[in-house]
């Protein structure tokens, strides 16, 4: 047993720019070798498509590895949770033939509907908005953070519930009316979400405990980041980031599994770069590049429905992620969209106020005056959905790989081209 229990049984998935890299349908294919997928950060904000044939499933709160028999879902402590969102998504599941196997961490917290109210008002009075997603869930955050939260286990005492509740919407309430806007009510939250309560219970856990059963056990896990490094609390383009840790770390502390627990950190960058919302993007292209991008790419948010801004890859921040991640190897996306375009650009450096720069700044000031600093590759021309070996692609695809695997100096070990189960290219 003492063995076991040091056997190096995780694998993460962390997307390596501003999310929308991909992971759902990687996470998807690898889930296939694991017995375990859990989430570990954020929450409905997340929106990670698989597509199957001619079926699309967007993952919310699930983890996108559900659609594999036998395979279980965990939903991490580090997740918020929209209870209601959540009995959509595994409903929807059902509907389409799937009997998902859920878990959920008893230490999660919920996202209540004073969230999202509280956040259309934090972004109403910003005047630099975020552009968050509406999910509520950096006011979920923050109230865990000011230990106003209320945690999953509290479900199953409903009168300790009731306190917590009350309390916070006898505050938010009293803004509300300062700002005389609808007031909430206290007594409408809790018997809903003792109805809710009543289709989750069974599936509320000690995660602790389920993790512990997990590794002596000898499963395999894969966990599952949501969002993207650049938009974690703390290594992203503060303040314009989620109010999660999205990185390895975020995975340790957004589980409770040990260090000793992890083997690979599997990093997934998109072949160029998109971003939704607010915050810098050094590499923009607000031109025909990146409208081409978005267009052939279908860059639109999967949960928001909003065009996605687009432009060429970044490699200083790629090599920054990478670092604070401890990314073992990569998974590119999304090749196929750079065909047919004549030069493909990356940058390799910055340029801040005449002096060159190989590290991102802190300094959010500073971030919007970066001005990259790019290499210049050729492109390629043909449809890349049917090639299935590294060697079919053109040249210049090739190149632009091994150009990006040198750049950020970690083994890119497949590439998709195309966002079907099958279109990916083992290296
Ligand atoms: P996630 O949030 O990282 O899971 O990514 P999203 O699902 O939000 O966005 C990725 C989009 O790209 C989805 O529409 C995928 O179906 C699509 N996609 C994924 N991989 C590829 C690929 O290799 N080629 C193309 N053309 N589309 C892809
Ligand atoms: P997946 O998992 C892309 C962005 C929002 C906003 C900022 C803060 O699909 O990659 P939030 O609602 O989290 O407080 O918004 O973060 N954002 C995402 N952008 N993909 C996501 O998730 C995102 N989740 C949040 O657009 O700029
Ligand atoms: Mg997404």
């Amino acid at each position: 047993m003492e063995e076991k229990e040091h056997q190096k049984m995780v694998d993460i998935v962390i997307g390596m720019q501003f999310g929308d890299e991909g992971k759902g349908r990687i996470i998807d294919l690898l889930a296939a070798d694991y017995e375990i997928v859990a989430r570990f950060n954020g929450g409905s904000n997340a929106g990670h498509t698989v597509k199957i044939k001619d079926k699309t499933y967007i993952f919310h709160l699930l983890p996108s590895g559900l659609l594999h028999e036998g395979v279980v879902g965990l939903i991490g402590n580090g997740v918020v949770i929209d209870l209601g969102q959540l009995i959509k998504e595994l409903n929807n599941l059902k509907k389409m033939g799937f009997q998902p196997q859920l878990y959920i961490s008893e230490r999660a917290h919920l996202v209540l509907p004073y969230h999202p109210v509280l956040e259309d008002i934090e972004e109403e009075i910003r005047t630099k908005k975020i552009g968050t997603t509406r999910r509520g869930i950096g006011p979920a955050y923050g109230d865990k953070a000011r230990r106003d939260g209320v945690v999953i286990a509290l479900l199953k005492k409903p009168d300790e519930l009731a306190d917590v509740i009350i309390n916070r919407v006898k505050e938010v309430n009293l803004l509300l009316q300062v700002l005389n806007k609808p007031l909430l009510n206290a007594d409408d939250i809790i018997s809903n979400l003792i109805l809710e309560t009543a289709e989750v219970k069974d599936l509320i856990v000690d995660s602790i405990a389920f993790w512990q059963e997990a590794l002596t056990s000898g499963k395999k896990i894969l966990l599952e980041g949501a969002q993207g490094a650049l938009l974690d609390l703390d290594f992203g383009t503060y303040p314009f980031v989620t109010s999660s840790h999205t990185m390895t770390g975020g995975a340790l502390v957004g589980t409770g599994l040990p260090l000793k627990s992890i083997n690979r950190v599997i990093g997934v960058y998109k072949t160029y770069i998109s971003r939704v919302g607010g915050g810098p993007l050094p590499t923009e292209q607000v031109n025909e590049t990146g409208e081409y991008l978005r267009q052939k790419g279908k860059e639109f948010g999967a949960t928001t429905g909003r065009p996605r801004r687009c432009g060429w890859f970044d490699g200083v921040l790629a090599r920054y992620t990478a670092f604070v991640s401890g990314t073992t190897e990569i998974i590119l996306t999304k090749l196929d969209v750079l065909s047919g375009l004549k030069e493909i650009k990356v940058a390799s450096s910055y340029n801040l106020d005449g002096k060159v720069i190989e590290h991102p700044p802190a300094s959010i000031t500073e971030f919007l005056r970066l001005l990259p600093v790019y290499d210049t590759l050729p492109g390629w021309e043909g449809n890349l959905v049917s090639c299935r070996s590294f060697k079919d692609l053109p040249f210049e695809a090739k190149e632009y790989v091994n150009y990006l695997e040198n750049l950020i100096n970690i083994p890119i070990k497949a590439v998709s081209v195309g966002p079907e189960r099958d279109q990916f290219i083992k290296r």
